[in-house]
């Protein structure tokens, strides 16, 4: 059962549906998904990143590793602790509540490894503002090092870029196909439809019976579907490249997500590398397991107050929508844009790998090693997020064997 929406939540989802269908009607009709999850996202004000709702932790929609316990961000720590050797920057992207930053300051402070700057950048202002309030309780010495930048920096940097979980917000394109044929899926007004195939629901089967006709009724009855259409160049290149690889050809009706973003935000953010380590941790598959052919529904997924579901048309503005990582695509874009993969991994692995057993060890109280051995379990078991999550390190002028990957390296699943 879906969770109720609070009459807050309510009139917030009627404001950002009401935006939406503008913005379709002003289309023609219909718009393509991509542009979809970015407003339902980012839209200002409206947009769930960029209005209040609780969002991260165990009282919002959804819990990230940092969430979970301080033992993945203190893993994360001892990983940029060999790299930084005690200078350079860390350069955090989308820094959630600000938890991992805090974290991640006191271990390396604790190692005597601190970085002369922690910056952030955070595309939320109400994430950014949750996040100054974090920062601003560390001491002085920690907390004058943090700093947030509305861009990526002009100069840059010798040290770690981070980023958890933020590849799985970009707005990603959907699609179907059936022989190689492919449609692009989109939002339209229930009942419209003048612009495409009527596709019913998420991962209604093509040809279903169109939604109830719009008549007369109020804007506000009016629902978001789902619709295909034909798809853009950029988006008809993409697949044709994609199913040539792929080893096995795909079903008909496959429906998955591809991230045309990806590319240029890699290649953006490697800009601001000069040297030094990318740490991606996110969850999701080489591209031959992405695009399994049983995999036929894609990986799409919301979040909804701890509630995982695949209707990203419903609670527009206050839920999160989110698509795995095809960490294939991540690593060309890398090598394209001047960098080693320098590790691939498991969240497993990696938190193995930099001695998150010997940080539950070190606890000596009773009660608290009990509970940190829960959270290593959610971190670590491969029903949670052990094998679901990946790492995955992207260097420049960086030759060191990296602590967190020497246990395991899928970089030839890539
Ligand atoms: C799922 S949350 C993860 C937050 C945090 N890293 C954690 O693990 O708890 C996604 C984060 O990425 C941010 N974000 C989304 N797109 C971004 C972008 N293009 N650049 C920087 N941050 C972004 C969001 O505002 C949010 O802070």
């Amino acid at each position: 059962m879906m969770p109720a929406l609070s009459p807050e939540e309510e009139a917030h989802s009627r404001a950002a549906t009401a935006l939406i269908r503008e913005r379709v009607r002003a289309a023609g009709g219909w718009i393509p998904f991509e542009q979809f999850m970015e407003l339902a996202l980012y839209a200002p004000g409206l947009g769930y990143y960029s209005a209040g709702s609780v969002k991260l932790g165990p009282g919002g929609d959804f819990v990230t590793a940092p969430e979970i316990s301080d033992l993945f961000s203190r893993c994360v720590a001892r990983q940029c602790a060999q790299v930084l050797g005690g200078e350079g920057e860390i350069l955090e992207l989308g820094a959630g509540t600000g938890r991992m930053a805090a974290v991640i300051l006191e271990s390396l402070a604790v190692a005597g490894k601190l970085p002369e700057r922690y910056a952030i950048l955070e595309v939320s202002a109400d994430l950014a503002q949750r996040q100054k309030e974090r920062l601003g309780r560390l001491p002085r010495e920690l907390r004058e090092r943090v700093v947030w930048l509305d861009r990526l920096p002009d100069r840059p940097i010798e040290g770690v870029i981070l980023a958890n979980e933020v590849l799985d917000a970009l707005p990603c394109r959907r699609f179907t196909s059936t022989d190689g044929a492919v449609r692009e899926l989109g939002g339209a007004e229930g009942g419209v439809g003048a612009t495409g195939t009527v596709m019913g629901r998420v991962g209604a089967p093509d040809g279903a019976a169109p939604p109830a006709a719009r008549g007369n009724a109020p804007d506000d009855a009016v629902a978001l579907v789902e619709h295909g259409n034909a798809p853009d160049d950029d988006l008809a290149s993409a697949c044709a490249a994609l199913f040539d690889e792929l080893p096995a050809a795909l079903p008909a009706g496959y429906t998955s997500e591809i991230c045309l973003r990806l590319t240029p935000w890699v290649a953006g953010v490697a800009d601001c590398l000069e040297r030094g380590l990318m740490l991606l941790f996110d969850y999701g598959l080489p591209r031959a397991h992405y695009y399994h052919p049983q995999r036929t529904a894609g990986t799409l997924r919301c979040h909804f107050k701890q509630h995982v579901h695949d209707d990203p048309y419903s609670n527009i503005g206050v839920q999160d929508i989110t698509a795995w990582v095809d960490f294939t695509r991540v690593a060309e874009a890398a090598v394209a844009a001047g960098l080693d993969v320098g590790g691939f991994c498991t969240q497993a692995a990696f938190l193995l790998a930099t001695g998150v057993e010997q940080l539950i060890a070190e606890s000596t109280d009773t009660v608290e090693h009990a509970r940190l051995a829960g959270e290593a379990r959610r971190l670590l078991l491969p029903g949670e997020m052990g094998e679901a999550f990946k790492a995955m390190a992207l260097t420049r002028e960086c030759d060191l064997a990296l602590d967190g990957f020497v246990l395991q390296d899928l970089r030839r699943s890539l």
